[in-house]
């Protein structure tokens, strides 16, 4: 595949270097751009020697007038990383003032980006629209990590890291690409119903949707997939051993049964904390006064989990109304999970019932990785991804 890596002017533009060496590495050829302003941080030469070619960087040079056209001719795929707020307004406003901003234009192939730029700049409207505007027309986003900018301060604006940037690629060219092939993923998901009495239960508002997307994702991606769930009106997605479970008891003994083949455990689902701690044999009949239910806690199956889980990957879920971060990160810990992903529920278009979510996928080694909105099956895909990282950094520092 001929990829043009276009680089734009900000402090990530050094990691570009080695994004390029690992195209190459990958079997590609590049053909690195740089912009002016990126010239202020990398120097061109450094890309001329990893990649073997001339680097392009202004559209006045004597041999340069129709280049722009040619290169954007021939070669697949155009990535920019890092991508400045100002390239992602230059493409998504269609102007064309650089070599790199007119070559987006005559180009026809799949584009990808990868922003990285201060917190304020990142969550500006004037960004998200142009975001927004450049999702429209099909292009990929590489999500920028949350942690410390060079400026000093903490959010999301981070560029990726270059494997997410590398699966991006790789998915952008092959959609159908098998990369979890030889694992077994065990997935729980959907609610719990822990009974009152026969007719009555306590339950959540899970639909099941995120915990069945993951598994079809992962069945899409080559993966073994256990999924355990609960009541849900779902059908469950072909190829995928399901077992279905009602009380979070059961699912505790579906999980615990089924553990052993599993490479990998996404504990998705959204399973009681409490329950009727003697539910009725018979109907408890109305009697015109108040009844009381008296709650036990419920075993968390997830740190239980995290007490024998050996060598698994071990993913948790956290369902958050405030403060998603710190509890996210307090989950991690003390259910000894390699990853927790946070979503924020209570809101429209994320957490339960909604075909939509937005996550903060939250590392064992402090990286965090924010997802704006997008439907479940997008969102399953890059927490897979980012399994895939996980499993590759393997070893998985615990
Ligand atoms: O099913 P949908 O409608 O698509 O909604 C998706 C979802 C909101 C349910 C899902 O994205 C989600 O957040 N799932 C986890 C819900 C939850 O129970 O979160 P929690 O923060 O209470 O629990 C943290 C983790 O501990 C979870 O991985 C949970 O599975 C696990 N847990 C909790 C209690 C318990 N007794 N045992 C557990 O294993």
């Amino acid at each position: 595949m001929r990829i043009i890596l276009g680089v734009t002017g900000g402090i990530a533009a050094y990691k570009a270097a080695d994004l390029a060496r690992l195209l190459i590495r990958d079997g590609h050829e590049v053909q690195a751009v740089l912009t002016p302003s990126a010239e202020e941080f990398v120097r061109p030469v450094t890309f001329a020697a990893l990649t073997g070619r001339k680097v392009l960087t202004s559209l006045f040079e004597p041999s340069a007038a129709i280049e722009h056209i040619d290169v954007a001719q021939s070669n697949d795929l155009l990535l920019v990383a890092p991508a400045t707020a100002d390239i992602l307004a230059e493409f998504a406003h269609g102007l064309a003032g650089g070599f790199l901003s007119t070559l987006y234009l005559a180009f026809r192939g799949p584009v990808i980006l990868a922003p990285a730029m201060n917190t304020n700049m990142w969550e500006h409207e004037a960004t998200r629209t142009n975001l927004e505007t450049l999702r429209k027309r099909g292009h990929v986003i590489v999500e920028p990590a949350v942690g410390m900018l060079a400026c000093g301060t903490f959010g999301a604006g981070r560029l990726a890291e270059n494997d997410a940037i590398l699966e991006a690629v790789r998915r952008t060219i092959d959609p159908a690409v098998r990369d979890l092939e030889g694992e077994t993923i065990l997935i729980t998901a959907g609610p719990t119903q822990e009974p009152i009495d026969p007719v009555r239960f306590i339950s959540n508002r899970s639909s099941g949707k995120m915990g069945y997307a993951l598994a079809q994702a992962a069945l899409d991606r080559g993966a073994k997939v256990i999924l355990v769930s609960g009541p849900v009106s779902l059908d469950p997605p072909r190829g995928a051993e399901t077992i279905h479970v009602r009380t979070a008891s059961e699912m505790r003994g579906a999980v615990l049964s089924h553990l052993k083949p599993a490479t990998v455990v996404v504990k998705c689902a959204a399973v009681a904390d409490f329950r009727p701690a003697a539910p009725a044999k018979q109907k408890i009949k109305k009697q015109g006064k108040p009844v009381s239910l008296e709650l036990e806690p419920v075993g968390d199956i997830l740190a239980e989990l995290g007490r024998i889980r050996g060598d698994r990957l071990l993913v948790g879920f956290a369902a958050e109304t405030n403060d998603v971060l710190e509890y996210a990160q307090w989950k991690l810990n003390e259910k000894n999970c390699d990853m927790v992903v946070a979503n924020r529920v209570g809101v429209e278009g994320s957490g339960f019932e909604s075909d939509t979510n937005e996550i903060l996928m939250v590392m064992r080694g402090g990286e965090v990785v924010e997802v704006p909105r997008a439907p479940k099956r997008e969102i399953a895909d890059r927490i897979l991804g980012q399994i895939i990282r996980l499993r590759q950094t393997a070893g998985v520092a615990r």
